[in-house]
């Protein structure tokens, strides 16, 4: 038997996972670490940390399942995506990552839409420049560390800076690659004329590969530190959405994964590189060879149902919750329910973007307000959906959910019905760390192709189709589209 390997490092822990050759998951170990908040919005953590939590998670793995380590024939790295490692000329980390979450560099992110003009950096790059990207980053250490910003070198991703401790290589994957900013989206390659224009050496970048292709090989010192056996091949893998995609089976057009977890991820795969024109949503290229994607991120989408329990319904069941308002009628009775508690990026790009309550009277009781929310984060993740058709993707067929808040029927019902589209589950719940694990098998020659690979091993375990209520959210939709217009300025104010 051969097996394969996916390391998913996340922003929470690094999670290993073990997969045999008829995609079956042996075994999943992880390792957690924090990330740091030194100011306000601000989000670092130590490259150490992955590397170290590699170690653990992977040497656990084979501990556990006694895999022979030669019987691993391959091993797909994932991860947290957009972050920036900043290394000197002997590989030694010059300062604490910055992460996708870290918020510092909104002024950065004019002085590049100045530099290089709004609608050329999308027409390259597929995607406006947002604060948790990373060339801003690397502007920003232009700006304010000059000294180390002397010493660079290279910069990697966090996924490929462990894949520089386990292979002793710089290299990238193609996916992860277009959420720099400073990738040529069509070319699936570094742009010249955007890094160029910021200034960057482009001998800084890691070589590019397609997350099926064999970046390098497990070193002698690697093998030391995690017991993997030297020689291992390295593919690409991919960004955590790209990596979890594959794992969903997201991997062709009209097959769409949407993520219900703290955030809210509708993901469309496309065989065209397709760009939102006012840059709403994220295009980037896809794990899978020759294939793009969509990509719409609600900031607070079952984050959204959490604060809701955890201040008006403590200690209470999230699934009871959902249950008692089930019996309230679609629409909540006028009252309506904005999720932007954490700011937003899909459809509304504004940090300052606030939650908010609309229609109060005195009829409303505490199921209503539960319904609201649950069918606000709706209305939101439709918002994803409406912009991902309108960039000319033929049609949306079928939606395959997963994360916390899909487990509640009376949720995914209400997504069902706003959404207008069958939603099914799926056998696989690892998500990227999966994924990888498949690109990996995909890259050793275990599948024909990614999409081969995927219609093996993953299948469809349940649906939820659309309901009579299917109308009157049709009908009140276009309310709910109006609230973000009208309260933005008070929301800046
Ligand atoms: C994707 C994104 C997150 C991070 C963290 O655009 O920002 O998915 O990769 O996991």
């Amino acid at each position: 038997m051969s097996y394969f390997l996916g390391i998913d490092t996340s922003t929470t822990a690094t999670k290993t996972l073990l997969m045999d050759e008829d995609g079956q998951v042996v075994a999943v170990a992880s390792s957690a670490y924090e990330y740091e908040t030194p100011q306000p919005l601000w989000s670092e953590q130590s490259p150490e940390l992955w590397w170290m939590a590699t170690i653990q998670s992977v040497r656990k793995l084979l501990a556990e399942t006694r895999v022979p380590p030669a019987q691993i024939k391959a091993l797909g790295l994932t991860g947290q995506m957009h972050g920036m490692v900043a290394l000197d000329q002997d590989g030694k980390v010059l300062r604490k990552a910055i992460l996708w979450n870290d918020q510092r560099t909104d002024p950065q992110c004019d002085q590049i839409r100045q530099k290089i003009g709004k609608d050329r950096l999308l027409s390259i790059t597929g995607n406006d420049a947002l604060a948790g990207f990373t060339a801003p980053k690397i502007m920003w250490m232009k700006e304010h560390q000059p000294e180390l910003y002397r010493r660079v070198r290279q910069i990697l991703l966090p996924k490929d800076y462990l894949r520089y401790r386990l292979t002793a290589g710089y290299a990238t994957d193609k996916a992860g690659a277009a959420g720099t900013l400073l990738f040529d989206l069509k070319e699936r390659d570094w742009s010249l004329e955007v890094i160029d224009a910021l200034g960057i050496d482009p001998a800084w970048l890691p070589r590019s590969f397609e997350g099926t292709e064999v970046t390098g090989m497990i070193t002698h010192a690697a093998a030391e530190a995690t017991g993997l056996a030297a020689g291992t091949p390295v593919v690409g893998g991919g960004g955590d959405q790209a990596a979890g995609a594959v794992g969903m089976g997201a991997v062709a057009p009209g097959v769409v994964s949407l993520t219900l977890g703290t955030s809210g991820v509708v993901f469309a795969a496309t065989d065209v590189p397709l760009i939102e024109p006012e840059g709403r949503l994220h295009a980037f290229c896809h794990a899978v060879p020759g294939k793009w994607h969509l990509m719409g991120v609600m900031l607070s989408a079952a984050g959204s149902y959490r604060w809701f329990r955890d201040t008006l319904a403590p200690g209470e069941d999230f699934g009871q919750l959902a249950d008692r308002a089930a019996e309230i009628s679609a629409g909540s009775e006028g009252l309506y329910f904005l999720p932007y508690l954490t700011g937003e990026r899909t459809p509304h790009p504004d940090p300052l973007a606030k939650g908010a309550f609309v229609g109060l009277t005195v009829r409303h009781t505490r199921q209503h307000l539960t319904r609201a929310v649950l069918e606000g984060v709706a209305f939101g993740l439709r918002d994803s959906f409406e912009l991902i058709l309108a960039t000319g993707l033929d049609s949306i067929n079928q939606v395959r959910i997963s994360g916390g808040g899909t487990r509640s029927p009376v949720w995914r019902q209400i997504l069902a019905d706003v959404l207008g589209v069958e939603l099914v589950t799926v056998n696989t719940s690892e998500g990227a760390a999966y994924g990888a694990a498949l690109l990996a098998a995909t890259g050793a020659g275990c599948f024909l192709s990614v999409q081969q690979a995927c219609q093996q091993v993953i299948s469809i375990t349940g649906s939820t189709l659309p309901g009579q209520d299917q109308a009157t959210y049709q009908h009140i939709y276009p309310a709910y589209r109006q609230l973000y217009p009208a309260l933005k300025p008070i929301f800046h104010r």
